[in-house]
Formats: structure tokens, sequence, C-alpha cells
């Protein structure tokens, strides 16, 4: 089995020089029917990767993907909880992602040694836990969700079962509101890309296009949520563009890379970035999703490195939690 090399070990990525001239979107195609591999990419990935993507999906969406596929290499353009969690649903399958910088902020902010003291110290509640977290973190979890069905899930639990959220302290309280859980124990942990958004240029915004919808992903903060129209996951704020021909102007509070899907789905539409509270930092692009490029993919395709490895105990742990919501959507019809 290859390994990740030193290079790879130190930089996080392969930088081999790339040929000048190489045209890198005919070049990856060739590759990736040539090794029988597929490149599963998130809303949030640059436009250009999202449209080399044999699959473009919001994470449980691409969860299922990883879960089903008959290629022998995936390729993950995403953050790298989403590669483990292909790893994990698909052991037998290669896994790689272009950069092992790919993190992410929300994941971060959930270490395990602290979060496993909490779970111990409440071993009466049942836990649930955001994809957006380690393998670690899936493997202390019962329960795995994403924001496409997070809510449903925890209404589906027995109402007089006890709960620990993590790690989104925003989704975990939106959920509290939604499903009068009042007990339920959220973990204090955020996206800062959800958490820049400014609720004062928002309002400006719907004073320029008062006829604009505010559309908001759950992991923004309350203020945000309170003034949204919509709050759902990056799926469901695409299929609310598509079902509403009527509305011309909608303001987008996610990473800003859905708004790719948004124009392809409805070119003749006006979609706006919910401005960040530092207008200069362009901070609603999320810094480790930007970092995979198609450089890096040509590069990860044609050497199959970085790969995703885990050891096998772990990955049967966190395994059983993340099946448990896959069935559990699946009863539920959950798309
Ligand atoms: P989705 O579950 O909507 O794909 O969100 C993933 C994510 O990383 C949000 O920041
Ligand atoms: Fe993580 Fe936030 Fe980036 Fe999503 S947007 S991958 S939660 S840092």
């Amino acid at each position: 089995m290859v390994s990740n090399t030193d290079e790879i070990l130190e930089k996080g990525f392969l930088s081999y020089p790339i040929e000048e001239g190489t045209d890198l979107v005919a070049e990856i195609n060739r590759l990736k029917k040539e090794k029988n591999a597929v490149i599963l990419a998130h809303f949030y990935q640059e436009g250009v990767i999202q449209d080399i993507a044999d699959y473009v999906g919001d994470s449980l969406q691409l969860a299922r993907a990883a879960a089903s596929t008959k290629a022998d290499i995936i390729l993950f353009a995403g953050v790298h909880f989403m590669a483990e969690t292909a790893k994990i649903l698909s052991p037998d399958k290669k896994v790689i992602i272009p950069d092992l910088n790919a993190g992410c902020s929300l994941a971060d902010s959930c270490p395990t040694a602290d979060f496993a003291e909490f779970v111990k110290s409440h071993p009466d509640h049942l836990v649930i836990s955001y994809v957006n977290t380690t393998a670690e973190i899936k493997a202390l979890t019962d329960i795995i969700c994403t924001s496409s069905n997070a809510l449903q899930i925890v209404n589906s639990l027995p109402k007089d079962q006890k709960l620990i959220f993590g790690p989104d302290r925003n989704l975990g309280n939106y959920i509290k509101s939604q499903t009068g859980r009042e007990d339920m124990l959220v973990w204090n942990g955020a996206c800062h890309v959800h958490e820049e958004f400014s609720l004062e240029a928002i309002l400006d915004l719907k004073k320029e296009y008062p006829d604009a919808k505010v559309l908001v992903h759950p992991e923004c903060e309350k203020p945000i949520r309170l003034i949204a129209d919509v709050i759902g996951s990056t799926s469901a704020l695409l299929d609310f563009t598509k079902e509403h021909p009527e509305l011309d102007n909608f303001i987008i509070a996610t990473e800003s890379g859905i708004i790719h899907q948004m124009k392809k789905a409805n070119p003749d539409k006006n979609f706006i970035p919910a401005p960040p509270k530092d207008s200069t930092c362009g901070c609603n692009d999320c810094n480790f999703m930007k970092l995979i490029t198609l450089e890096k993919i040509y590069n990860s395709l044609k050497y199959e490195l970085p790969v995703i490895e885990m050891e096998e105990e772990l990955r049967v742990k966190a395994e059983k939690s993340i099946t448990a919501m896959l069935d559990i959507s699946n009863k539920l019809g959950i798309k």
C-alpha cells in the first residue's frame, strides 16, 4: 500500500511542478477514467472544481455517495473530516484529499480528550454529533447528524432521552429552539466562517433589496437566524432558490461557494453573498475549503496521494455512529 511521503507529511500536499500549458481539466478527466476514480466535491468548492466533480453535494449527500460508489479511488474535494467520513464508509477504497491542511475550525473546536471527559461525566446522555468532527469524536458519538437531518434526528428520539449535542453551539441552540428540548447539553464550538456575518450589513442590503429573501445556514449566530426567511443546510437553501421562480433576489448567509450552483440553476436571478463583519477580509469564504485547487487535484490524482489512513479499530467505532445516521435518515425519508 502506498503511504504518504515525507514531503506530504511535512507540507500536507504534493507540489510537483506541472508542465506549462497542461490542460488541467482534460488531464484530470483522463486520469479519472484511467484509474476508475471519482471526485466528490462539496458545495463550498470553487465553481471550476464543482464542475469537474462526479458528484457535488452537501455533507449528507456526499457521505451517501462515498458509501455507494463503485470506483476504486475517491478523491475528496472538500475538507479533511469529509474525506475521513468517506474512508470510514468505504474502507476498501483508496481515499485521497489534495491537501491535508484542509481542516475545519468547527471540528478543531472539539478536542478529543475534553469531549471524552464531557461524555464520561454524563453517562445517561445519548451523544449526537454534527458530521463536522474528527473520526475520534465520531467514535465517542451515538448518532452523527448533518445540517440536513439534525432536526429530524433529534425529533425522532424519545422526549425523555437526555442528549448531548456537539460541537456546533449555533446549530445546537437552533435545534433546542425548534424542538423545545431545553435540557439538551450543547458543546461550545463554532465555525469561524458562519460566525462572521454582519447583521447590520445584511439589514442594509435588505433596505437596498426590500424583496430579497435571506437564506441562512443554521451554523450562523442567533441574530442572523432571527432575520432569516429560510434556515437550512446548503442543499435546502439551494432547493429553495429552485422552488421559487417568482423571487428575484436572495441574500446568502453561508459560504459563498454554494452560489455557483444557485446561479447554474437560476441564471437570471440575483444572489448576494451576505457580507462579513470585516468587509475587507473575504471571510465568508472558507479558507480551508479553498485550499483545494485544480493543480493540487491533478497531482493528487496522478500520484494517488495524500491518502487518508486510519486504524481499523477507530474506523469501526466511528462507523457505527455514521451508519446510525444513515439508517435513521433513510427511515425518515430524508433526501
Ligand atoms: P452542509 O451539511 O450544509 O454541507 O454543511 C457543511 C459545512 O461544513 C458547513 O459549514
Ligand atoms: Fe468547517 Fe466552517 Fe469551513 Fe464548514 S465552513 S468546513 S464548518 S470551517
